[in-house]
């Protein structure tokens, strides 16, 4: 099973702003869905109750507590990161989806990211994606830049993989 992160972030790698996305861009969401579906995801628990609609559809969710006597419709609870790699054996993929905490907490064992640069730096951003050390990635696809309507922001896609992976 191929483990892969999938995160927006902005020119100082945030990630959020009081327990919500820096923004949403259309495009982005859209990229999210196709590349997460069928495959299964695992989320922090306050990432997963910032969802508008909670569990995501056509995907394993997995979320992470350290409260084992938390349960969310439509998802597998799991209180470790070993726990979460076992419920989605037998999926070829694995997406860590955030927040920032469980980025951090499965950072050595992801070969993939999948990011989204979002051209500007947002004031007030509470939450980190970890640093990427470019002696331990290669850039192998590059996307973009595209301009959100919405917003007016411009963004690019970059895949990255671990060196010697
Ligand atoms: N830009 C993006 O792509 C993106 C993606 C996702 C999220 N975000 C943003 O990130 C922010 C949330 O990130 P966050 O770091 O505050 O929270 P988070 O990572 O979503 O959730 C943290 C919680 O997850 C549980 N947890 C994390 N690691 C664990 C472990 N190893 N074992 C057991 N439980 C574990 C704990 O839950 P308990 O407290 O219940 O024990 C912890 O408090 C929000 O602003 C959200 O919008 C951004």
């Amino acid at each position: 099973m191929e483990i892969a992160m999938i995160a927006a972030i902005d020119q100082q790698n945030a990630i959020g702003l009081d327990g919500d996305q820096l923004v949403y861009l259309s495009g982005d969401l859209k990229r999210f869905k196709q590349l997460t579906k069928g495959h299964a995801i695992v989320m922090g628990r306050k990432t997963f109750n910032a969802l508008p609609k909670g569990a995501l559809s056509d995907r394993l969710n997995i979320v992470l507590t350290k409260n084992p006597d938390l349960s969310f419709p439509g998802c597998t609870v799991v209180t470790s990161i070993e726990a979460a790699i076992e419920a989605a054996d037998g999926h070829q993929k694995l997406f860590i989806i955030g927040g920032g905490k469980v980025y951090q907490s499965f950072m050595h064992l992801t070969q993939r990211l999948y990011l989204t640069h979002i051209d500007h730096s947002f004031e007030g951003a509470d939450t980190w994606f970890p640093k990427i050390y470019p002696q331990k990635w290669r850039v192998i696809e590059k996307e973009g830049p595209f301009t959100d309507d919405k917003s007016g922001l411009r963004y690019y896609y970059e895949t990255l993989e671990k060196a010697g992976s």
